[in-house]
């Protein structure tokens, strides 16, 4: 095939230049410039026809407003990130570290999908044929149907898929596809959004649903450009300690179903299995409460989910460190400000580290008053009383703001036997209601002081 003329285009501007340049000579951004296939006007033209299939102008009422046909995959985790299965035409993302479990999840999910009669599609770039076969064959899957190519570029990869027609294929990984038409290397920016944006064209056209293994860099973002995510239709991360069995799939964007929805899966010898009833399984088993551990009820979509909050204060050098697993360092720093200032807890000659265990990763902000009470706890050298739980928000004026659906979360801690609870006011429930809480004794706080006395009361 001929070669197309590639051009540069800036990521910032847009702007387009014959040859990569340090600089982009249209905004004067730096580094902004990568390398994508200079489109004839007649293409450009015809680039998203398949998307707009309809040209007549219509009410935004009178148009029939129908759920899309969706396809279980079988696995009941998987769907209920998905928003209930694959949709047709529909392109997913999905990343996550090295050896967490992507290809063997999509490979049972394509398995199952092919012995309920779909047409089913694996393209590998990462392994050979056999390495996948070894693989089934660990999984349990015999004599699977699921078809197999072994290829990295996209010109073949696209004609397979137009001339095979599957239902659903996935492409094993983005990073490793590559196009004819554009002289960098495979899982560069420039490669990774030319592909995923033909893919994505082709998908949408002919209605195959395709699923993109994505790599994720060392912060734990998805490798390549931003534009991949906002090209497909879901985006799902696979996290998890690699060390623990358990597995997150968690949806951050999904124009099909909901996001922030997770599934919960456990690896074992024969490949992921789903865990219907996850809550408790992030709780590390303490015989006796040590200092600096806190629960907290995180929710997680749907589902409430009890995760243990580990902080360790230890007399640091001249210039002492701030680390945190599974939650945002940011945050740390300014918790450990507000904690001084409004709780006089010190810790500014003190190495701080917290970690949400089971390699969680916890975003959302209700997580503050369980980490403040266990670096104070760890700092005390005292543990937090037996089955505690704390949860809420906390401002930069020491005040603790409301969860949402605290109730639900106090609900899940009082199935599972916890016995007191700190909680914002707004959260605690009305007396003619305690008695679905039963055993658990709430203690409503309005600010991060208030909070301390009550834990030093309970001790
Ligand atoms: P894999 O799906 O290859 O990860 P990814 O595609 O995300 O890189 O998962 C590989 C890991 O899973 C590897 O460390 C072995 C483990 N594993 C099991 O524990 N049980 C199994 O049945 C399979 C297939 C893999
Ligand atoms: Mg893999």
């Amino acid at each position: 095939m001929a070669k197309e003329k590639t051009v540069f285009t800036c990521t910032d501007c847009g702007g387009t230049c014959p040859k990569w340049l340090g600089k982009c000579p249209a905004c004067g951004a730096w580094n902004t410039l990568i390398e994508s296939v200079a489109e004839s006007t007649s293409s450009a033209k015809h680039r998203f026809a398949s998307l707009a299939k309809t040209a007549e102008v219509m009410a935004l009422g009178d148009i029939e407003a129908s759920d899309m046909a969706r396809t279980p995959t079988g696995h009941e985790e998987l769907d209920r990130v998905l928003g209930g299965g694959m949709v047709e035409g529909g392109v997913v993302l999905i990343g996550g570290d090295p050896g967490i479990g992507k290809s063997t999840l999509l490979l049972q999910a394509l398995d199952s999908l092919q012995r309920s009669g779909q047409k089913t599609l694996y393209v590998t770039g990462e392994e050979s044929g056999a390495q996948v076969a070894l693989r089934a064959q660990r999984l349990g899957l015999l004599n699977s149907k699921v078809n197999v190519l072994a290829e990295i570029q996209l010109e073949k990869i696209l004609s397979t898929l137009s001339a095979t027609q599957p239902h659903i294929a996935v492409i094993d990984s983005i990073q490793t596809v590559y196009s004819d038409q554009l002289t960098s290397a495979p899982g560069s920016v420039a490669q990774v959004r030319e592909c995923a944006a033909h893919l994505t064209r082709l998908a949408k056209a002919s209605g195959i649903c395709i699923v993109l293994v994505g790599h994720v860099t060392k912060e734990g973002a998805l490798a390549g450009p931003r534009v991949l995510e906002h090209m497909v239709d879901t985006v799902l991360y696979f996290e998890g300690d690699t060390h623990s069995s358990f597995r997150l799939v968690r949806a951050i964007k999904n124009r099909f179903g909901a996001v922030n929805e997770i599934g919960v899966f456990a690896m074992t010898e024969r490949g992921l299995k789903g865990v219907s009833n996850p809550s408790a399984i992030f709780l590390s088993q303490h015989a006796e409460p040590v200092p600096g551990s806190c629960v907290m009820v995180t929710l997680e979509g749907t589902r409430p989910l009890l995760v243990e909050i580990q902080a360790l204060v230890d007399s640091g050098g001249p210039s002492p460190r701030r680390l945190s697993v599974g939650l945002d360092k940011d945050r740390l720093a300014m918790l450990l400000a507000v904690l001084h200032r409004h709780a006089g807890v010190a810790c500014m000659d003190q190495d701080v580290f917290v970690n949400a265990v089971g390699g969680v990763r916890i975003s959302e902000p209700a997580a503050d008053l369980a980490v403040m009470l266990s670096i104070a706890s760890s700092l005390r050298g005292k543990p937090l009383p037996k089955g505690f739980i704390a949860f809420g928000e906390v401002g930069l004026a020491g005040e603790v703001r409301p969860a949402p659906r605290g109730q639900e979360r106090l609900k899940e801690a009082a199935k599972l036997g916890f016995s007191s609870a700190i909680v914002p006011k707004a959260n605690a429930p009305k007396k003619s209601a305690l008695k679905e809480f039963e055993g658990l004794t709430i203690h409503a706080v309005d600010r991060i002081e208030e909070a301390m006395q009550v834990v030093r009361a309970l001790n």
